[in-house]
């Protein structure tokens, strides 16, 4: 019996997942690690805690997996995240994420230094403050010391990738959300980093995301108790590699994924891009195939913050009742009917991406009134996450993409009332799968493609992925979300002036 191991190197813990050739969990293991804010809107993390917690899980999955039957291992990680390291391969200083908010004046920077024009047509989106290459930037304005020293910069995967098998790759997927690869023809822009004057030797080279871009090293068998020699496949974007997990492979299936950020994602055949640039278009984790998606950066994170703000009561319960506080939660919102009486809700905790590229947006309660209690500001806030990822929605459909069929993925897809107000929401329904190990199911995959256990990406998911259940829309809840959504998409316009101002006020 082969087995495949996806290992992805996500935010709030490192996840290690072995399949056998059939995509049945042969085992799975997570580790947490935490997240650092020194400062309002920054985000790091200690890229030797995703090491160690990889090691730490590889060793429980081996206990189960014996390490000689490994076919191949995927890589998958939070994106854009930034990892500089020096010419001995030390890294120099905390890892910048996907969700630091610190590099509006670099953005401007590139945006003007490339030219928006030329960085359309290279990168196929605007520079955003979550992309890789304004934190290259962030670091030579702010940390000359640490830059100058520089001789890599890496993605979260792709250093797990180093210290596995000693080699300095990428793929395209992970690669796209840099603002450095030429989305279109999937490798780095030459003009890009001749712009920005970033040396090509100080990137990794470059894969399709099932093709093998290393091997496991002796030292990465000693750290690991993995076999020395067993392929290690490029992998892919937590985004790119979740859709291969749910088997978004082909035109019209959309996959909606709430776990803390909020993603739309639609497969394309060509590299099509929005005209206002509200999404982002990077390359697919299939190659020669590229993806639409909208991200919204507090989703299941806005849930989890009402939980820790607002439910001490039902965090008390779960814990001595053995339930857990966000099913407590969701049963509270499903006593209040569609529309929470008239209370809307913002979800810009944390800022916004899609479709308010914002770091200074707000979240915000709209509406209240003496009549509304917790149970509505609950369900206020589920409806308000759909609401925003209907906001992508709409812009996929602007573009002609086709939606056949949404699938619902991520934390968020495990509750039935939260299903059910974004099936509404959406006026769509919404199917699940079999499967819900997300991006290490994907990357195992790609890693089964890899090692040649299936002849393509789409055979790998074919064999593996199943629909398994359907939320039919509730059409009377469905008419009262058009109409409530009209008034959630006039709040941010009118709000933004103010959210600035505070912004100014409070940092
Ligand atoms: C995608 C994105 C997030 C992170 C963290 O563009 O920023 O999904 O990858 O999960």
């Amino acid at each position: 019996m082969a087995f495949l191991l996806g290992i992805d190197i996500g935010t709030s813990g490192t996840k290690v997942l072995a399949i056998d050739e059939t995509g049945k969990v042969a085992a799975s293991a997570t580790e947490e690690y935490p997240l650092l804010t020194p400062r309002p809107l920054w985000a790091e993390q200690r890229a030797e805690d995703w090491w160690q917690a990889t090691c730490r899980g590889v060793a429980r999955v081996l206990q189960t997996v014996p390490a000689d039957q490994i076919a191949g291992i995927g890589l998958s990680g939070q994106m854009h995240g930034l990892v500089m390291l020096d010419a001995a391969g030390e890294v120099l200083r905390p890892a910048i994420l996907w969700c630091d908010q610190r590099t509006q004046a670099q953005c401007d920077f590139i945006t003007q230094t490339v030219g928006p024009e030329t960085l359309v047509v290279e990168t196929c989106n605007p520079v955003l403050t979550g992309f890789t290459a304004p934190k290259i930037i962030w670091a030579r304005d702010n940390e000359p010391q640490v830059y100058e020293r520089a001789r890599m910069h890496l993605l979260p995967k792709d250093y797990i990738r180093f210290r596995l098998t000693g080699e300095f790759a990428t793929e395209v997927s992970d690669a796209s959300g840099t603002s450095l690869l030429n989305v279109p023809k999937r490798a780095w822009s030459g003009t890009v980093l001749s712009k920005l004057q970033i040396p090509l030797e100080h990137l990794p080279r470059v894969y399709e995301s099932y093709e093998v871009s290393g091997q496991i090293s002796e030292l990465g068998a000693q750290a690991t108790g993995l076999k020395a020699g067993t392929p290690v496949v490029g992998g892919g974007g937590d985004q790119a590699a979740g859709a291969v997990g749910n088997g978004i492979v082909q035109s019209g299936i959309i996959s909606v994924t709430t776990g803390t950020s909020g993603v739309v994602f639609a497969f394309a055949d060509t590299p099509t891009v929005d005209p206002a640039l509200r999404v982002h278009t990077f390359c697919h984790a299939v190659p020669g195939k590229w993806h639409v998606m909208g991200v919204m950066l507090s989703a299941g994170g806005s849930l989890r913050w009402f939980r820790d703000a607002l439910s001490t009561h039902e965090k008390r319960v779960a814990e001595l009742s053995g339930a857990d506080a966000y099913d407590l939660i969701a049963r509270e919102a499903a006593t209040v009917e569609a529309g929470s009486e008239g209370l809307l809700f913002l979800p810009y905790l944390t800022g916004e991406r899609t479709p308010h590229p914002d770091p200074q947006a707000r979240g915000a309660f709209v509406g209240l009134t003496v009549r509304h209690n917790k149970a509505h500001m609950a369900r206020a806030v589920l409806e308000g996450v759909a609401f925003g990822l209907r906001d992508s929605l709409e812009i996929l459909k602007s573009m002609d993409i086709s939606i056949g069929n949404v699938r619902a993925s991520g934390g968020g897809a495990r509750s039935e009332v939260w299903r059910q107000i974004q099936a509404d929401v959406f006026n769509f329904p919404l199917s699940t799968i079999n499967a819900d190990e997300g991006p290490a199911l994907g990357v195992a995959l790609l890693a089964g493609v890899g090692a040649g256990l299936y002849r393509s990406v789409e055979e790998a998911c074919s064999a593996v992925i199943k629909v398994m259940s359907s939320t039919p829309v509730v059409q009377e809840n469905a008419a009262i979300y058009e109409k409530y959504y009209d008034v959630y998409r006039a709040l941010y316009p009118a709000l933004r002036p103010s959210f600035s101002t505070i912004g100014a006020l409070a940092t």
